[in-house]
Parts: C-alpha cells; structure tokens; sequence
C-alpha cells in the first residue's frame, strides 16, 4: 500500500497515451521515471510540464489554463507552458519541461528539455540605471531583486533590510512554521548563497535612516550613505502595539518576523494556556497554531464575529465555528484593559488566566522614510500606474503602496503577500525602463487549520453578498458587490471558479 502512494500518478507518458483521451483544453498527469508530469493540450499543441507548482506543490491539474499559462488553483501563480518560467508571483521557479511528439495517433512525452531562457521583452526606454537599491528584504523587495537579475540586469542592486535574517516566506510564520509542521529550513525564500550568486548585495541589520531624493542619497543609521540611481522602497508594515498596562512585557508577542516566531514558539514550548487578542488573520492563524501545539486558546476581539467586515456574517460565524471545533474559546466583542505577569483584565472585568499573550490587533504601513523624504503620501505612499512615487527615480510596492486599482477606479492599498510580490516585479521592469502598468488583481489567502479562505478582488465597501454552495460544508463562492457591480469573491474548496472569477476581473480591468 506504501508503495502504491509512493509511486508517480497515471500512465507513464513515455509509452505513449491516445491523442483522443487528452480532449482540446483537455489535462492528464502521468509521469516519466519518478517525475509527475501534466500534459495539456491546447489545439493540435500539447505541452508537457512538472504536474506541481513550484510555490508550495500546488496540483496544476486542477489549475486553470488561460492561452499558453496554467494557473495554480492554490495561491494563483502563473507559469508559461512553453517556457516553464514562473511569470508571476507566489511562483519564482520555472516548471520543468519535457518535449513531447505525436505518432500514429499517440502522444510520446521524451527527453527533459534544457530550461529555455525566459522570454524577452521589448527594448526599455533610456540607458539601464548603474545602481538599484532596495529598501526592505520582504515580499516586495525579494521579488525584484529576483525579477531584476531575471532580466539580466546587470547593474548593481543593493537590498537593506532592518531584519537579521534574509527574506522569507512570511505567511510561513503564523501558520505550518508555528504550528510545528514546517521545518525552518523551508522558511527562507532562497538559500543564503543565492544572493552572493546572483550579485545581490545583501545587508542585514541595516537600518535605512532618511533618504536624499535630490541627491539620489539614502543614509544609513550608521551615518554612511548610499547612492542610487532608481530606489525601491518596500519597508512593508509593524504590528500595531496596544497602548494598555502590561503590553510590554517578555510574554507579550507580536508577529511579523522570523525572530518574532522564533520567540513565540520558544514560549510556546512552555506555556500552557495563551490569549489572542485580536481576531484578524494573523491573530486566528496563531490561535490555529498554538491549537496545534496543544495549547488552550483564547481570542478576545471588539467584533461581534472574526472577520465580518471582509466576508460578511455567514462566513463569520463559519470561521468562529471551525475554532470552536477546534477548542478556541472566543471572548467577542470585549477588549483587553490590561496585561500582568499571569492575567489578562477585559474590559467587561472578566480576567483570563496567559503564560503567553499575542497581539494581532492589525498593522501601520512604514511611512517614515517616504514621509520625511518628502514623498507624496495618502494613508500610505502614493504611486501612480508605474509604482513610481512623486519623487522621480523613487519606486514603492507592497503593503506601503497605494496605486490606482483599475478594477475599482480607487486608489488602493492591501497587506497581502502575492500583491506585494508582484509590485516588486512590476516595480523591477519599470526601473528598467520597460514602462509597464501594474494591472494585477488583488489576491490573498489564509488557512485555518485544514481550510484555506482564497481571496480575489478588493471590496472595501460591499452593499450585496451572495453565497453560493454552502459555507459549512466548506464548498463556497462569495461574490461582494456594490451598486450590482462585482468587487471581489472569496472560496473555500472553489480554486477552479475563484481563479476564473480572477481571470474575468482581469480582462474588465484591461478594458477599464
Ligand atoms: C505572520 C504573517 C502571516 C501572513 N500571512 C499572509 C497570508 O497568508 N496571505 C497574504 O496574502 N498575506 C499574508 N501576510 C501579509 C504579507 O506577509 C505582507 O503583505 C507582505 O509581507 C508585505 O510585503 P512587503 O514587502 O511590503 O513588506 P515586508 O514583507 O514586511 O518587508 C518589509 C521589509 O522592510 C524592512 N524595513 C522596514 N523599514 C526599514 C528601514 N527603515 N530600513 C531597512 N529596512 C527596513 C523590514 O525589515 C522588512 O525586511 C502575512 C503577514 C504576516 C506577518
Ligand atoms: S502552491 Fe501554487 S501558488 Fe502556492
């Protein structure tokens, strides 16, 4: 039986499958030697392709296939079919491909193809910048240094990050990481070498202090400076800290980085029973994980339900259940008062007893540099189509940028890790000169413990919800509306139709 799960799905496609069982935008995986391998058809083209995503394994079999991309139905990555290069974010690495040829009515998958070279695009505009340097080593500023040398750039970029690790998975961090599930050598986005490799000057524990627009300076908290020639800044956002007694003690967490994980999960080795405050994602994925640890859990939060204002109540009720099964003991619509060394006081009076107290009560994007550097700002940087700010040369993406979402015709800004992934990229070929719009439509997941929430769109506001399937059930489509205009869906168990309802998003935006 052990064996049987071991061994690669389907047929092996080196013997050949009937050109008649793969239908006209028609899958099938099968394998050669141990490697799964999916074959697609698109007219009298078939493609041959690694059958998982190489973001976390995601089965491309049930992806969707939009011209010559799959999509993967789990956090939406997208890969070329001819290419096997991974052209958008949470992907970086390509498929691995295989050459494929048609005999007497059968389909022969053969040998391995060398990976071939990305695609080119046009020529950019101008002399391609000496210097770039990054500010910030997350989400937005990993994917355009990784996308900058995908380009062959082959100036010098520079990345500074105030954190003492290299970039890493974030989303990682409050969900498999810290339930124990995931081992930490899955936590960086890239091995260490990876930057010495590839010519990326990487300075951890490097506090970037102000920045120069006129000069093209930035000054380091050392008291050296820098010079650029274009800049990305991408220093992302910090938990919101409570201003009540007690919030500053060693058992009083917060999450954003591998340190703070690191140090919840040494508490969480002894702690026996912990207080959530605040019922957001990140405050519910820690409660899922702490749960995984064994550990009694409490959530206190002002809300009457987790996460209505996004999803609506259904789903609200449905996400404070699936804790509930799970043994999450809520305290809604309650605050903390106060934190001591054994107990949390609400504000109703009641005290919960906590060796370890997380606060995930939302975060503030990190606007001083931009702020003092004299960048336009609008309850985060303001950048126009291009992710370029006010100041010429100076770039922003990911959780501190607000861009003009074609979609809603509004200024928007999101905390969501694939959006700041794909700013980076895009923010990448415009400091390249290559003049591209970032036209992208927001996507986000979560997953609480088995059941992962997929997100597409942004609905700020939304006067109409309907439900599709049935939330208990965990099979569902939400579609969010305002004046009957679609805004955004969100899934569970629905990957197919939510990355359609993407792919129709797109094409509206494209036509806005
Ligand atoms: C625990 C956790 C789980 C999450 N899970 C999900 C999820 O499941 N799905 C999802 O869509 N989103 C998730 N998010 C949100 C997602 O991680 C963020 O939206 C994303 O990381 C934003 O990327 P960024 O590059 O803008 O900022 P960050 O990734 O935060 O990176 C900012 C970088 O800037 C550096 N920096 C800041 N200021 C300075 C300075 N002055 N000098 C030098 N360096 C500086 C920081 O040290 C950091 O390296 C999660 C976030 C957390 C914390
Ligand atoms: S597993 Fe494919 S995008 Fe995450």
């Amino acid at each position: 039986m052990a064996q049987d799960q071991d061994r690669p799905a389907g047929p092996d496609l080196t013997q050949g499958v009937a050109l008649s069982e793969l239908t006209d935008g028609g899958k099938l995986v099968g394998h050669v030697g141990e490697e799964e391998v999916l074959l697609l058809r698109r007219g009298m083209e078939i493609f041959a392709v690694g059958a998982h995503c190489t973001h976390y394994h995601g089965p491309l079999v049930d992806g969707l296939v939009v011209g010559e991309t799959v999509r993967c139905p789990w956090h939406h990555a997208c890969f070329d079919l001819s290419t096997g290069e991974a052209l958008h974010a949470p992907g970086f690495d390509p498929l691995p491909c295989w050459s494929v040829e048609k005999r007497d009515g059968q389909v022969f998958v053969a040998d391995k193809r060398k990976q071939p070279a990305p695609r080119r695009r046009g020529a950019s505009t101008g002399k391609a910048p000496e210097r770039i340097v990054i500010v910030g080593g997350g989400a937005a500023g990993f994917a355009a240094a990784e996308r900058l040398r995908r380009e062959d750039y082959q100036g010098s970029i520079v990345m500074l990050t105030s954190d003492d690790a290299p970039p890493v998975d974030r989303p990682n961090l409050s969900k498999d990481y810290l339930a124990g599930k995931a081992p930490e050598e899955w936590v960086p986005l890239r091995p260490d070498d990876f930057y010495s490799d590839n010519g990326i000057e990487l300075r951890l524990k490097t506090e970037v202090a102000g920045i120069d627009a006129g000069a093209r300076e930035v000054m380091l908290a050392d008291g050296s400076s820098l010079a650029y020639n274009r800049l990305l800044l991408a220093t992302g956002a910090e938990p919101v800290r409570l201003p009540i007694p007690g919030a500053e003690l060693a058992h009083v967490r917060t999450l954003r980085s591998l340190a703070d994980s690191r140090a919840i999960i040494k508490r969480a080795e002894t702690a026996r029973r912990a207080v959530v405050l605040g019922a957001s994602f990140i405050g519910l994925e820690v409660a899922a994980s702490l749960r995984a640890r064994d550990i009694e859990v409490h959530v206190v939060a002002p809300e009457k339900r987790p996460m209505e204002r996004i999803f609506g109540p259904e789903m609200g009720d449905f996400v404070r259940a699936l804790h509930e099964e799970h043994g999450v003991v809520f305290h809604l619509e309650d605050t903390a008062e106060a934190i001591d060394a054994k107990q949390v006081t609400l504000k109703s009076g009641q005290t919960l007893n906590a060796d370890l107290v997380i606060v995930g009560v939302g975060v503030r994007p990190r606007l001083d540099l931009a702020e003092k550097a004299g960048l336009a700002l609008d309850r985060g940087v303001v950048v126009n189509a291009y992710l370029e700010t006010s100041a010429p040369g100076i770039f922003a993406a990911g959780d501190i940028a607000r861009w003009p979402d074609p979609l809603s015709g509004e200024q928007i800004r999101v905390e969501h890790w694939v959006v700041a992934e794909r700013q980076g990229q895009t923010a990448a070929l415009n400091m390249l000169g290559h003049g591209e719009k970032f036209t992208a439509v927001p996507f986000f997941w979560s997953q609480h413990y088995d059941v992962p929430i997929n997100y597409v769109g942004h609905a700020e506001n939304w006067d109409e919800l309907s439900i599709e399937g049935d939330i208990a059930a965990k099979d569902c489509l939400l579609r969010f509306k305002r004046d009957g205009r679609l805004l955004a869906v969100a899934s569970i168990f629905r990957d197919l139709e939510c990355l359609e309802a993407e792919v129709a998003m797109e094409r509206e935006a494209a036509a806005a």
